[in-house]
């Protein structure tokens, strides 16, 4: 197969052409008439790339793809437009889509687009994949010894996934194959663990971890346009890490201190009332 498509469009038309010009290539295509629709489908299945239209009613496809880049960064993004504007380009530029397609297009371009985006898309898993392999490496023999202490241990599972994640900083599943193995236990039990638990984490985090309450609390007190701001500010997305490794930026459902809505932790220190300036000046301290 060479990869999974969603189309986005409100034209069924588009979504039927598109289905027709792609499945001969060996793409597996599924159609979606709206953004709405669409979120659910990429929240429950593995797409590579999504092709959306850009003017769709209630939600417009730059709402789309700003939702996608949050929840996973590594989808390729191809937009069409029957009615581009200056703006909504210089939007959907900034938020990293592969490329541009105005309608109407031809099956030709159609499929170049699909199978440069594709390129792309393959491109980036493997130096991402190579990256952390390379650093699980380096650490491989502490992480062995680490199994061999705890191997015939009973509940020797949570401990060794501690130290593990204090050693790597997170537990991808490479991590988690490893601790299966070592301790003669099925990785879906491993997973199982590491999902359950809210102190793991499968994503790498930075020097410092930023976590911004959207609970509903500090939502209603615009925890959200902190959110934005320190977005912004750091140039990231919501579950990536800054370049130079110094923050990765979360978001949570309450902490627990609702009474100093809204709120905003850095590791283990608690800020609260923080506004979107005030959020970007605590971040000074942290080096
Ligand atoms: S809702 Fe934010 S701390 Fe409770």
């Amino acid at each position: 197969m060479a990869g999974n498509i969603l189309i986005v469009d409100d034209e069924p038309v588009v979504i039927k052409s598109c289905e027709r010009i792609l499945q001969p290539e060996g793409y597996m295509v599924k159609g979606s008439s709206g953004a709405q629709e669409a979120m659910g489908l990429l929240k429950n299945n593995a797409f590579d790339i999504i092709i959306t239209d850009l003017k769709m009613p209630e939600v417009d496809g730059i709402e789309l793809i700003r939702w996608l880049r949050n929840i996973n960064p590594s989808v390729g993004i191809i937009v069409i437009t029957g009615y581009p504007s200056q703006e909504s380009i210089k939007d959907a530029l900034e938020l990293g889509i592969i490329d541009y397609l105005p309608k109407p297009f031809s099956p030709e371009i159609l499929i170049d687009v699909a199978s440069k985006a594709m390129s792309v898309v393959k491109a980036m898993a493997h130096v991402k994949e190579t990256t952390e392999e390379e650093e699980i490496e380096k650490k491989s023999m502490e992480l062995l010894s680490i199994i061999e202490k705890n191997k015939y241990k009973p509940g020797s599972l949570i401990p060794v996934l501690q130290q593990a994640q204090e050693l790597i900083g997170y537990l991808p599943p490479s991590v988690q194959r490893l601790i299966a193995k070592g301790l003669n236990i099925p990785v879906s039990e491993v997973h199982a663990v590491v999902s359950f638990y809210s102190f793991f984490t499968m994503k790498p985090k930075g020097k410092h971890n930023l976590r911004v309450c959207l609970g509903t609390a500090c939502y209603v007190k615009r925890s959200a346009e902190i959110l934005e701001k320190l977005k912004d500010f750091l140039k990231i997305q919501q579950g990536e890490i800054t370049p130079d490794k110094r923050f990765s930026l979360e978001t949570v459902r309450c902490l627990g201190a609702c009474g100093l809505a809204p709120v905003v932790v850095v590791d283990h220190d608690t800020y609260g009332a923080v506004d979107p300036v005030k959020a970007t000046e605590i971040l000074e301290q942290y080096k």
